[in-house]
């Protein structure tokens, strides 16, 4: 168990990259082809690539909080922003391979396609992480930990569901790395929050009150609801996400019975599903 930031930075930066050099060469790109990929799962895609890909957006806005400012974040940071953006450039690249056309300056595209709004929103989120300074870390802490076990759990439904070889061994790698930062947000998170009941308390609240799934504000939520209802469809796939995210998320100090996320889920996945009229942050 580790007891400081700097002890979940030494483990990070000993992991080893799932993704590396000789990893990805040995991918058998040209044989993705030979597949087929339901269309269903093709805008899935798109999110998927996109969102790795605004990780750079979410990088900058952190380095204007405390948060970006912790040495030991970042460190983290710096790793992280790399190889979320690498994941980006291969689902691109598998995507291209299965001959799903996708524009030469795509990235650009994907972050001229982020509405202004959120861009305010950015600002004016910052300015109240600014606010409560250090405390606002364990937020950052948590919501990272939510979008990496959601990203992760996301992945390895998908490769599942879609059934194509040699997706499955792009998106393993893929979720290897996302199962290391997952771990590093977990871990950090729990240090902040069991060091302050304040923290607790904020986390608890902030997260409740704003949290969305991992795209949503940059990406429509139309968009957002399309990829959770395609992967955690009905309640087999709501009760995976719960087993995998919402009760890892209950096991931090202070999130004991911390239904928010996995209700959210529920909401979009399940027909018919009525959210609890008391929802307890
Ligand atoms: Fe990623
Ligand atoms: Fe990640």
């Amino acid at each position: 168990m580790f007891e400081t930031d700097k002890e979940v930075l030494d483990w990070y930066e000993q992991q080893p990259r799932a993704l590396s050099k000789e990893f990805v060469n040995s991918i058998r790109w040209d044989e993705v082809a030979n597949y087929p990929i339901s269309p269903e799962f093709v805008p899935v895609l798109y999110y998927m690539r996109d969102v790795e890909s605004y990780t750079e957006v979410y990088y900058n806005e952190l380095l204007r909080t405390p948060t970006g400012r912790n040495p030991f974040f970042r460190k983290f940071m710096d790793r992280w922003n790399v190889e979320e953006y690498e994941h980006a450039r291969l689902i691109n690249r598998f995507m291209n391979a299965a001959g799903i056309q996708t524009s030469k300056d795509w990235r650009n595209d994907a972050k001229a396609a982020i509405p202004r709004s959120y861009t305010v929103e950015n600002q004016i989120s910052s300015w109240i992480a600014k606010m409560f300074g250090r405390h606002f870390s364990g937020v950052h802490m948590v919501w990272g930990a939510i979008n990496e076990m959601t990203t992760l759990q996301g992945y390895r439904r998908l490769w599942k569901l879609a059934g194509h070889p040699v997706l499955e061994q792009l998106l393993r790698a893929i979720a290897q790395e996302e199962a290391i930062h997952s771990n590093f947000y977990w871990q950090v998170a729990r240090i902040r929050l069991e060091g302050s009941d304040f923290t607790r308390k904020l986390s608890r609240f902030m997260v409740g009150m704003f949290w969305t799934p991992v795209g949503q504000g940059p990406k429509p939520q139309k968009e957002t609801d399309y990829v959770i209802a395609t992967l955690f469809k009905g309640i087999n796939g709501v009760q995976n996400f719960d087993k995998n995210v919402g009760q890892r998320m209950e096991s931090l100090p202070g999130f004991a019975g911390f239904k928010v996320v996995t209700n959210r889920i529920a909401a979009i996945s399940i027909e018919g599903y009525c959210k609890p009229r008391i929802i307890t942050i």
